[in-house]
């Protein structure tokens, strides 16, 4: 009897591990056992369920119309037939009030749940199974068994129509894919510096006058001029009161909770064009053009009570418009100089006995909250509202990392993760080279993968603050729909594996295989998607002076083919199998190949060799861990920097550059030169001067040459320069490079006084 189990054990349990990979959903489900058989949808299939449940019937119809976009079919209702799809409401164990039950078999499909959210999941993992634009193909399901149920209840995804603005058709795009991978958050970003995006019946000026700009969208979001009196505000658009409502029962149909922001007390720069009463300084302003914030007030004055009227009149009319329980106050990077300076602040400051300005942002966060909870609502906001004190029953939205929200959760207050790292989706998947703009930083779709929400420093009951995980997308780069399509797709398909999925369920080579069913359904639908999880990593690898080159790639199954001679990569270009050395200045072209198929467009980095690659940089002050560039001896691996400040650099927070190189042995040196970076609004800037020494044995070294800085550090923009000293063809085996990093952000800038950082990509020894 034993043998005979371990037996049958040993020849089912593979077939059920190769079960679940035919079934191509996303999120994987909890449990899916794939049966012998298919069901065929026909246009004879009718849906069956108990006509005195209104959800159920609007479930129907939501299947449906589905059904009818992908066949042409118009499925009949609760009439005789052989083919049935039964819709059941009732009480299920352990799928909760997300989950459902589904059973597909050859001629009857079920599906079962607790609530109509789970209906209608179920019915979305049945779509993923279909066809996903009308063909001639036969619709047929496999038979299966699926349990399936949530292991997060927030699962968010963040939309800025602040930065750019995006209609109403394209905000019902946007919830449709959330729905589609069960996302059941949509945060609507629908307040910044930029632009005010909801009709307020109390404050039409606000959409007339703060809902528009002149249009500069043909320069650089930092670096565009803002408006002058006189012309014309024509880029913008918000949305009525009318289409929010309509906005908002479509996404309650597809179970997506809308969260509105309306984001104070900073960031609110549009809403002072409107109502120059509203900031400290009272001045009059015109709204901003980009992210240009020169004389620019963009906080509401907490010292003035007119200011708490005009937000109690704007948040009764969002409460009215969004049955959400939760609506975000926003509350990031409030600079807060302008609050030192009011004498209405300062007095509200005295009366209250705040000590910081800090906790003047906390006194105007639990003001708003008790008119918040007086509605029978709560509030969400970013995590600086920890900062003077955190309002009593707020939940916090932890961006900067993940330390607000550790810290939030150990007070015992809810928490929503969306570290810059890995859940910004304006951050760039791949590249950058041959990406659309982005922001710096890299979050590839396997970053976003390998995320887990729940934080190492928290127990078991800290960690049930955790509510679930969200990616937000600004979009101070982003203009158009598909711009938007394409740093979502595919990376919201990892997240929403990471919220829903079993943590033990998350493989990364079999999201893989069900990922290629979901590109298949995108390019049929002419959805836009980043391949870049096909794109070649090209890394430098030093070992005792040799500089070997490793390509990778985050693609399973894909060959790597390249090149070294300038030449085009193809399937037909020599196959990688380990690190090659490069000798000589080289440009290394990968490119990812499935079935004989480019996968991508071909990635490429040019070497550029001299006496110092592949040699050890010993730091004395280590690089920031997130400027890692390519790891320890990034500075010696022939890769000069782009403008890219993410990639290439490594980076020095208010400490100097301190590195010495080895170079093996005694060498004839002509020139030495460091890369560096200045990027003003980053807070990157130029080192003041740069000293060279040089030395026999490693102790004793004598200078070289000290290079001053001749660039102002006010010079805005990303400049990029060579410090270099001369030497003539002295002698030396060890090099020592001292960049001394600025005193502190300059006069002037928003860090002011602040610590500055300091960038270098590349020691180079001729
Ligand atoms: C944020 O990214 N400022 C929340
Ligand atoms: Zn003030």
């Amino acid at each position: 009897m034993f043998l005979k189990k371990m037996t049958l054990l040993a020849v089912l349990f593979p077939l059920l591990l190769a079960a679940q990979n035919d079934i191509p959903i996303i999120p994987k489900p909890v449990s899916a056992i794939r049966k012998d058989g298919v069901f065929t949808l026909q246009p004879s299939t009718v849906i069956r369920y108990d006509m005195n449940s209104k959800e159920l019937a609007a479930a129907a119809i939501f299947f449906q119309k589905h059904i009818n976009t992908v066949s042409g079919f118009q499925l009949g209702v609760n009439k005789p037939s052989l083919s049935i799809i039964t819709l059941k409401l009732g009480k299920f164990d352990e799928i909760g009030n997300e989950g459902y039950n589904l059973e597909v078999g050859a001629t009857s499909i079920t599906i079962s749940a607790n609530t109509k959210a789970g209906i209608v999941y179920g019915m979305q993992s049945i779509f993923q199974l279909l066809p996903s634009i009308r063909t001639n193909a036969l619709l047929q399901i496999p038979c299966i068994q699926v349990k399936d149920f949530p292991r997060f209840g927030y699962r968010g995804m963040m939309l800025d129509v602040s930065r750019h603005f995006f209609g109403p058709e394209f905000v019902k795009e946007y919830i449709d894919l959330m729905a589609s991978y069960k996302m059941n958050r949509f945060h609507w970003h629908l307040v910044d510096d930029p632009g005010w995006r909801i009709e307020i019946k109390k404050y039409p000026e606000l959409t007339k006058t703060g809902a528009w700009r002149v249009d500069k969208t043909n320069k650089n979001w930092s670096d565009r001029q803002q408006a002058i009196p006189g012309e014309k505000a024509t880029y913008g658009g918000y949305y009525t009161q009318e289409q929010i409502k309509d906005i908002v029962k479509y996404a309650a149909e597809r179970n997506v909770t809308i969260i509105p922001e309306i984001e104070m007390p900073g960031h609110v720069a549009s809403a002072v064009a409107t109502f120059p009463y509203l900031s400290c300084n009272q001045i009059p302003q015109l709204p901003m053009t980009g992210g240009n914030y020169s004389n620019m007030s963009s906080n509401y004055c907490p010292g003035n009570d007119s200011v708490f009227t005009f937000i109690e009149n704007v948040l009764s009319e969002v409460i009215q418009l969004f049955p959400s329980t939760y609506i975000h106050v926003g509350g990031d990077e409030v600079d807060k100089s302008s609050w030192k300076k009011c004498v209405r602040c300062q007095h509200r400051m005295k009366v209250e006995g705040l000590k910081t300005e800090e906790e003047l942002q906390s006194y105007f966060v639990k003001r708003v909250e008790k008119f918040i909870i007086s509605k029978k609502r709560k509030i969400i906001g970013w995590d600086e509202i920890l900062e003077g004190g955190i309002a009593p029953e707020a939940t916090i939205m932890s961006w900067r990392g993940e330390a607000g929200g550790i810290e939030a959760a150990k007070m015992d207050h809810d928490v929503v993760m969306t570290p810059g790292y890995p859940l910004y989706f304006d951050h760039y998947q791949a590249g950058p080279e041959g990406e659309p703009q982005a922001f710096g930083g890299m979050n590839t779709l396997k970053n976003v993968y390998d995320y887990e929400p729940i934080p190492k420093e928290l127990n078991a009951s800290q960690a049930k603050f955790v509510m679930g995980a969200q990616a937000n997308l600004w979009t101070e780069m982003i203009t158009t729909a598909e711009g938007i399509e394409y740093m979502v797709l595919p990376r919201m398909l990892a997240l929403a594996e990471v919220v829903w999925s079993t943590k033990d369920s998350r493989n990364w080579n079999d999201f893989n295989v069900r990922l290629k069913n979901q590109f298949r359904g995108f390019e049929q639908r002419g959805i836009r998607y980043c391949k870049g999880n096909f794109k070649v990593n090209i890394v430098p690898v030093s070992q005792n002076g040799q500089l070997n080159v490793s390509l990778n790639t985050e693609s399973i199954n894909g060959e790597i083919h390249y090149t070294t001679d300038g030449s085009y990569p193809n399937a037909f270009s020599p196959l990688y199998t380990t690190p090659f050395p490069i000798n000589k200045n080289t440009t290394v072209k990968a490119v990812t190949v499935i079935d004989r198929q480019s996968m991508s467009s071909p990635v490429e980095q040019t070497y550029a060799m001299h006496q110092a690659v592949g040699r050890e940089v010993v730091y004395t002050n280590a690089f920031s861990k997130y400027y890692p560039a390519n790891g320890p001896n990034s500075l010696t691996d022939g890769v000069r920097g782009t403008t890219s400040h993410g990639k290439y650099w490594h980076g020095f927070s208010g400490q100097d550059l301190i590195a010495t190189i080895d170079l093996g042995k005694e060498a004839s040196i002509n020139k030495l030169t460091i890369g560096c970076l200045q990027n003003y609004k980053s807070w990157i800037f130029l080192p003041q001067q740069v000293k060279f020494e040089i030395s026999n044995d490693g102790k004793n070294f004598t200078e070289a040459a000290v290079v001053p800085n001749n660039v102002s550090s006010s010079e805005g923009g990303e400049i990029i320069k060579d410090f270099i000293a001369t030497l003539n063809g002295q002698k030396a085996r060890y090099i020592r490079v001292t960049a001394k990093v600025i005193d502190g952000c300059p006069k002037g800038h928003p860090g002011e006084g602040h610590p500055g950082w300091l960038f270098a990509d590349e020691i180079v020894v001729e």
